[in-house]
């Protein structure tokens, strides 16, 4: 070989490794496709429970930055078109969204949100948004109506992983079950990392019109506040507040604490929802909540308590304890009798009552029951632990639960529709509870996980 015949030879060589290199460079740092700028149309339009159900509803949209102020108009429902002309037209307040983290940088968008007020309770309303020139098609939803009355609502855990294409066939599952559901309860993790905004499009496109149409409420889980992927320390993912409009009425003057801890009342059940990540880490925000907590649990009118948070108590697998959380929260649960936890976090199911609460066949019938579910793809190893009562892994669930009066029923169901769990609760006119088991047909779903630790008291 001549020397220019090893020269060309060798720089083959390094060209092929070079490229190599660069392949693997490629595939380690996946192409992220170019993001989806904000629409002049009102995209993203989602609905969300005030704590005055009977009386308001606030509508939250966004649209391309620099848009013309957005606008609702709405009006009670009637059996024809001519609602139009009985419109009531209410100007949004408008925060403008920019992001230049990692990936994100570029984004822009506006988010518009009115909260609207001075509504009928239980009456069927019609509305739209848009900014005058471009405006949504007309949707429809219902005030709440008094304490008593029954109503559905759906919970969901984990959405997180690819949302669009494996979370969807869930959500939609559920409406079709309950298509008259009057809220959406999410349980965390809505998203995997906290400020992809196309991860938040996948879960406003999985849901579609149904966010338009049917409220929600959510709790924020670690992935909420996920990594640090802006370099800033872990924070509330930047659009949580800016395209969803939830209550306000969490621990006083606590900033951190605005829109990811609150309640609502509706229909005699007092939802809760606990900011579990800064619950679990912070100790201003920690103690902040536990206050207002025991403050929120001791002033309650309501026939029933459950609360939300993504960290569960008592976890589907011993090597996800979460003993701060259960020490924080447990004595208050116990001392107030709160009737039911909704919980996400360990990507299978457990329900059941705390091992504390449990005679020697069953718990006893006024057990607070803890329920941990996963609604997406993402699945953990569960454990067989002797406080749980039913339990699935490599499952994906979505549950119904009905309230009326003082009996509250609880349905899961698989992401293909079956019934997979079921219980009853009934309370007498002293408050005394009554649990019922209901074992569905479905066999157990449930592969041999971890064997549950030795160490860490579960007790507690
Ligand atoms: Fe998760
Ligand atoms: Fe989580």
């Amino acid at each position: 070989m001549t020397s220019s015949a090893k020269y060309l030879a060798a720089r083959a060589l390094l060209t092929a490794a070079g490229l190599a290199i660069s392949v693997l460079a490629t595939a380690q740092t996946a192409p992220v496709p170019p993001l989806a700028p904000a629409t002049v149309e009102p995209e993203r339009i989602i609905l969300n429970l005030t704590n005055d159900p009977q009386h308001e509803m606030a509508v939250t949209w966004r649209s391309a930055a620099g848009s013309a102020a957005g606008k609702v108009q709405f009006a009670i429902s009637e059996p024809g078109p001519n609602f139009v002309s009985r419109t009531t037209e209410v100007a949004a307040k408008t925060e403008a969204l920019t992001l230049d983290v990692q990936e994100q940088t570029g984004f822009q968008a506006t988010y518009n949100s009115v909260v609207l007020t001075g509504l009928k309770p239980a009456t069927r309303y019609v509305y739209r948004v848009g900014d005058g020139a471009n405006w949504s098609e007309w949707f429809q939803f219902s005030t709440a109506g008094k304490p008593g009355d029954k109503f559905t609502f759906i919970y969901l855990g984990d959405a997180q992983n690819n949302i669009k294409e494996h979370w969807s066939r869930v959500l939609r599952e559920a409406l079709r079950e309950d298509s008259k559901a009057s809220f959406m309860l999410h349980a965390g993790d809505l998203i995997n990392r906290h400020a992809s905004d196309r991860e938040w499009g996948e879960w406003f496109s999985a849901g579609g019109f149904i966010h338009a149409q049917t409220p929600s409420i959510m709790t924020p889980g670690n992935h909420e506040y996920g990594r640090p992927i802006d370099d800033t320390g872990a924070r509330l993912s930047p659009q949580w507040r800016a395209q969803y409009t939830l209550p306000e009425n969490g621990p006083e003057g606590r900033d951190k604490l605005k829109e990811t801890a609150f309640y609502v009342d509706y229909q005699g059940v007092r939802v809760i929802s606990i900011d579990a990540p800064l619950l679990h880490g912070d100790e201003a925000e920690r103690t902040a909540q536990v206050q207002w907590l025991d403050k929120i649990l001791a002033n309650n009118p309501n026939d029933w308590t459950i609360i939300s948070l993504h960290f569960p108590l008592y976890s589907s697998e011993p090597d996800r304890d979460n003993p701060r959380v259960r020490e924080a929260l447990k004595p208050l649960i116990d001392k107030y009798k709160v009737d039911l936890l909704l919980q996400g976090h360990d990507h299978g199911y457990a329900r059941g009552a705390a091992p504390t609460a449990r005679s020697k066949q069953s718990p006893k019938d006024d057990a607070t029951v803890y329920v941990v579910s996963v609604a997406g793809p993402k699945m953990y190893a569960v454990a067989d632990l002797d406080w749980v009562d039913r339990k699935a892994s490599h499952t994906q669930l979505f549950q119904v639960l009905t309230v009326e009066g003082k009996a509250l029923n609880y349905k899961a169901f698989t992401a293909n529709g079956e019934l997979y769990d079921a219980f009853s609760l009934t309370k007498d006119a002293k408050g005394r509870k009554t649990r019922k088991d209901l074992k569905p047909a479905t066999p157990e779903l449930w592969v041999p996980g971890k064997k549950p630790a030795k160490t860490g008291d579960l007790s507690q």
